[in-house]
């Protein structure tokens, strides 16, 4: 999709947003070649307890990416048009890549990945349940074209923050990889707007939308993790300069990022507490 197509529109201003603004500019520098000096690199690891942290991030992180191959391939079902299916078809593709990215972080460590990477191809809920450990029912994915268009209003500018911090990362491939990410998930949170047009028209539409909006939200505002306090893990890795932001502030940059997208289209911003049985963190 070119990018003049997307300028202008309300998926394009959530980046606008001051702390997206910064991860993206972020991005910038290091797909441009910049190195910082204080990065991890695979050979200046230092302690075994890093690498063995970085070592289940890389993994998990690739592998939840992978899931997003067949999670938006499995979304065709649902496209209204020709060009709404291929657009999913897009971004199915360029989720596959990014998990790829991140597993092959993972060749100067000596890790294996591919029967597990094959495990997410495949794409069944069971499947990844087991190999995650996510409890979350919903894992089958959308159930309506208001479902698709949900989860591209929701769930991926969640997506951009996540991403956003592992580009903010220390650990220098993971930052680098996620910089690069961030840079294609641009598109994928532009998706509804393109696409929903005709949803985005009518009030039943929108009404039928809201009820998808609720649905997702949860789920979305609670894949950011965990708020830091009673997060002992994420501490420890936030002090190694594994993580550099913490879950309740991108929480907050989430609900700025929807003020901007979710009331100028008549919609509403749920009051529903996180759903964190699926958080990183
Ligand atoms: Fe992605
Ligand atoms: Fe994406």
């Amino acid at each position: 999709m070119a990018e003049n197509e997307t300028l202008g529109l309300l998926s394009t201003k959530q980046l606008q947003v001051p702390r997206v603004q910064e991860m993206y500019k972020l991005a910038e520098r290091l797909t441009a070649g910049e190195k910082f000096s204080e990065f991890v690199e695979p050979d200046t690891i230092p302690s075994a307890d890093y690498r063995q942290r970085i070592e289940r991030i890389l993994m998990r992180l690739g592998l939840i990416e992978s899931f997003g191959g067949p999670y938006f391939f499995n979304m065709i079902q649902h496209a209204p048009s020709p060009g709404a299916a291929e657009a999913l078809a897009h971004i199915a593709a360029e989720e596959i890549g990014h998990g790829r990215m991140l597993l092959e972080c993972l060749d100067p460590l000596g890790v294996e990945y591919r029967s597990a990477a094959r495990e997410q191809y495949v794409a069944t809920a069971e499947a990844r349940k087991e190999a995650l450990k996510l409890s979350d029912p919903g894992l089958n994915g959308p159930k309506s074209w208001e479902d698709v268009l949900a989860v591209t209003l929701l769930v991926d500018p969640a997506g951009i923050l996540l991403v956003g911090a592992r580009t903010m990362s220390q650990y220098g491939p993971l930052a680098r990889v996620s910089a690069e990410t961030l840079i294609e998930e641009r598109d994928h949170a532009a998706y509804w707007e393109i696409w929903g047009k005709e949803i985005l028209a009518s009030d039943e539409g929108r009404a039928s939308l809201q009820r998808s909006v609720d649905k997702v939200y949860p789920g979305a505002m609670g894949s950011l993790g965990r708020p830091e306090a009673g997060n002992t893990e994420f501490i420890i890795e936030r002090e190694m300069g594994i993580w550099t932001i913490d879950p309740a502030e991108l929480q907050d940059i989430l609900r700025e990022m929807l003020e901007v997208t979710l009331p100028p289209l008549g919609l509403r911003i749920p009051d529903l507490e996180p759903d964190y049985r699926n958080a990183f963190w």
